[in-house]
């Protein structure tokens, strides 16, 4: 499938769902205390390595954004779908939602302090990802922190439906943390740590925690 139908796919997707998303999502981190302190900690990081402006990739309503809002983060959101911009801009006035795509990251060079893509990446195919990288490392201030938080396992899976039954066209891929770790090396990220959550679920998480290097070594 050639990229713009598989992000095309995606953005209808999400578009589709976007409120029923934000209904079930709202209070998510209220139950998820180890995903709170993995934000808290990435908050701490981006203030020890200097503050400034952080861009959660992949935001969806927001709700993450504005979580690190209030860990004192000048956090921003960017999302492939304009339904899931609406629908956070109207949750969080007083943010910052912008429509984009992690694929053609519309970021100047070195702009931002620190960058989260939180269970976005997983609709991004392996071909796909170092493009998404490079671009990650682009945009992020030499000795920023990026966190990224996706799904363990292998394998696609192409979801049809979710959020209450609305049609979804979208493939979500599994990863295994080594994978991700070695495509973080290759773009230029010293890798620092790693997180595994529910592992005796079907489908655990997994938060990395990952540093731009200054330079890319060869
Ligand atoms: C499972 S939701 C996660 C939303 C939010 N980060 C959270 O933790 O609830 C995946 C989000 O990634 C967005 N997304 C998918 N592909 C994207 C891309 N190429 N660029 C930016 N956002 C993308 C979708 O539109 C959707 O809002």
């Amino acid at each position: 499938m050639n990229a713009d139908q598989w992000l095309a796919d995606t953005r209808t997707s999400y578009d589709t769902v976007a409120v029923s998303y934000a209904d079930q999502l709202r209070e998510s981190l209220i139950k998820a205390p180890y995903l709170r302190a993995a934000l808290a900690l990435f908050a701490d990081l981006v203030r020890a390595s200097g503050g400034g402006p952080v861009a959660d990739v992949g935001c969806g309503p927001g709700h993450v954004t504005d979580h690190l809002q209030g860990l004192g983060v000048e956090a921003f959101g960017i999302d492939l779908s304009p339904g899931m911009i609406d629908v956070a801009r109207r949750a969080h006035p007083r943010l910052r939602f912008e429509v984009g795509s992690m694929t053609d990251l519309d970021l100047a060079d070195a702009s931002v302090a620190g960058l989260l893509a939180f269970w976005s990446l997983i609709h991004i195919p392996d071909d796909a990802v170092p493009t998404v990288f490079a671009h990650f490392r682009r945009a992020l201030r030499p000795g920023g922190p990026l966190m990224l938080g996706f799904h363990v396992g292998s394998g696609s899976r192409l979801k049809t439906q979710g959020y209450g039954g609305h049609p979804m066209n979208v493939y979500v891929h599994r990863r295994q943390p080594d994978k991700v770790a070695g495509w973080l090396r290759a773009a230029g990220f010293r890798v620092e740590a790693q997180m595994l959550i529910d592992p005796d679920e079907s489908v655990p998480g997994a938060v990395l925690f990952a540093r731009r290097q200054s330079v890319l070594s060869t």
